[in-house]
């Protein structure tokens, strides 16, 4: 094979993907709003949480769709994590001041609330405790069939276990992996994921994905994560719980969505969408898979770039994204 043809074709073999992804965008989030992160309804439709106002979004998962406003929180500054529960179209939501220009969270100010429906599908939150000892809650999980919810906590690195029933929260992991080792943007553990038998995180300052064996459930976990992706400006991330195929939420410069295979674990992710020098994904935040499509479409959730938050020079509003692995 000749030397151009061969490197063709091993493109071609190790990026199949890279040249066919289709992306929709929905219409942009208004201006100043920092797309946090996303969970789906049931109908497929997106809950997407707004930072730097305390807000809730609706967003259909299409091309120019409209983001909605859907709820408005009281008494802090905006809304982070938020994933659905173990029981249908009901979500836990984090809320709490965080500062931009600062890059720093007000202590005391975060709580989580129960987001439900009503019949009529009118939006009804309930704030079930303030997380007053957690420094920076950021991203969150359920654990199925349990009324347990993992916290990450970017700031003083640990994942802690809130149970929404009797509200009590524990430390649930602490390890060297999950801090942050910067002085000046200092992040930590920032996604959590649960997927086949495994607590899979990601760390900022670190620029990791990491997974260890477990349920959620353990009282306290222990052990030595395995490094999943390395070198990685990761934010969130999903894991494809068919193959353990990992896609990341990569931040600015990459901008993009970067993609661990099951057999490469241990890597740096190799671009498939978006990436240095594209605008189509400017500061993703988080993916999830759209409904009824793992491990085919993704939805990412986007700032429109990182950079406007801090400067308060406002560039271009964020959105939910749809990427078509398939
Ligand atoms: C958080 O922000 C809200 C709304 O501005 C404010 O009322 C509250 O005092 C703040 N809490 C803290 C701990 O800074
Ligand atoms: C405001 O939020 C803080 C932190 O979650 C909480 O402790 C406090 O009770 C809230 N105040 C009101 C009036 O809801
Ligand atoms: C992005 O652009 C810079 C400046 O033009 C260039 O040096 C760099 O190689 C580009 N990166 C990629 C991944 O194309
Ligand atoms: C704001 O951003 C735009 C686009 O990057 C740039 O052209 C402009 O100079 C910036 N303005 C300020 C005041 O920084």
């Amino acid at each position: 094979m000749a030397t151009r043809t061969f490197i063709f074709w091993l493109m071609a073999t190790l990026l199949p993907a890279v040249h066919g992804l289709r992306i929709e965008a929905s219409q942009d989030f208004p201006l100043g709003s920092e797309v946090e992160n996303i969970a789906l309804r049931p109908s497929g439709s997106v809950l997407a949480t707004v930072y730097t106002f305390p807000h809730i979004y609706e967003v259909a998962p299409r091309s120019n769709s409209t983001p909605k406003l859907l709820h408005t929180f009281a008494n802090t500054t905006g809304a982070c994590g938020i994933t659905a529960s173990s029981t249908p179209d009901v979500f836990f939501v984090v809320t709490g001041n965080f500062s931009f220009q600062t890059f720093s969270p007000a202590p005391g100010s975060y709580a989580i609330h129960r987001l439900s429906f009503t019949k009529c599908g009118r939006p009804v939150v309930e704030q079930l405790a303030a997380l007053g000892t957690i420094a920076q809650p950021n991203g969150i999980i359920s654990v199925p069939g349990t009324p347990y919810v993992l916290i990450a906590d970017s700031l003083g690195g640990f994942i802690y276990q809130f149970d929404t029933k009797t509200l009590q929260l524990t430390t649930y992991f602490d390890h060297p992996l999950l801090k942050p080792t910067r002085s000046d943007i200092r992040f930590g553990v920032n996604g959590v994921k649960l997927s086949r038998g495994f607590l899979y995180f990601s760390s900022t300052n670190q620029q990791i994905v990491a997974r260890i064996k477990a349920t959620g459930a353990e009282a306290v976990l222990a052990g030595s994560p395995e490094i999943v992706a390395t070198s990685t400006p990761v934010d969130d991330f999903i894991v494809n719980d068919l193959n353990g195929d990992v896609y990341v939420a990569e931040s600015e410069p990459n901008n993009g969505i970067g993609f661990v295979s099951e057999n490469a674990y241990g890597s740096v992710p190799v671009t498939i969408a978006g990436g240095p020098n594209t605008t189509v994904l400017m500061g993703p935040t988080a993916a999830i898979w759209a409904k009824g499509a793992v491990g085919k479409t993704l939805l990412v959730s986007t700032t429109g770039g990182f950079e406007q938050f801090f400067t308060g020079n406002y560039t271009g509003g964020g959105t939910v994204s749809v990427v078509h692995l398939d």
